[in-house]
């Protein structure tokens, strides 16, 4: 019985007790947080149509919004087959034009063929996957996949590749 009382008046003026009780407390706490939430909903991407191929110039970006009315994106015909390009010539690509620095809307230069961002001076590549070319960004532009169909030679827009700025998710 004394052993017993001194062991917890050792424990207590020791700060040991407690320090075991936090550590298994915390490793409650990361147990539950790696584990698979069992009800986990995966929204899927909305299709949305983009518009004919036929109606697209060259060089010339077209407005959208995608996946929702709150996220700005353009779809551009390249002069030539580009990476990650649908269509007919493989040269249709899709971005968001939300600068992944800070959220500026960037501008789509037709003479340097990049995305260019008004606040903090990023460019963005269209012609290799939205790649960050220079500034402060760094992460690449989110790209818009698209999906081409032949019948009616029309672009949907299906899905992306990156996060848009500002989001946790790109579904909201
Ligand atoms: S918001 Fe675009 S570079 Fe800063």
């Amino acid at each position: 019985m004394e052993s017993n009382e001194s062991r917890r008046n050792f424990l207590k003026a020791t700060g040991i007790g407690s320090a075991v009780a936090v550590g298994s407390a915390a490793s409650l706490v990361s147990g539950s947080a790696n584990a698979a939430p069992s009800n986990a909903a995966v929204l899927a991407y909305p299709e949305r149509n983009i518009g004919k191929a036929a109606g697209m110039k060259v060089n010339t970006p077209v407005a959208f919004n995608y996946p929702d009315a709150s996220s700005p994106c353009v779809a551009i015909k390249m002069d030539g087959p580009v990476a990650g390009g649908v269509g007919p010539n493989n040269d249709v690509v899709a971005y968001s034009t939300l600068c992944t620095h800070m959220g500026c809307p960037v501008n789509y230069d037709q003479q340097a063929k990049t995305f260019k961002c008004p606040c903090h001076f990023s460019v963005f590549d269209p012609e290799h996957l939205g790649q960050m070319v220079c500034g402060q960004a760094t992460e690449n532009l989110p790209k818009i996949e698209l999906k081409y169909d032949s019948g009616t030679d029309s672009f949907k827009a299906v899905g992306i590749n990156g996060l848009i700025y500002g989001r946790a998710s790109n579904i909201l």
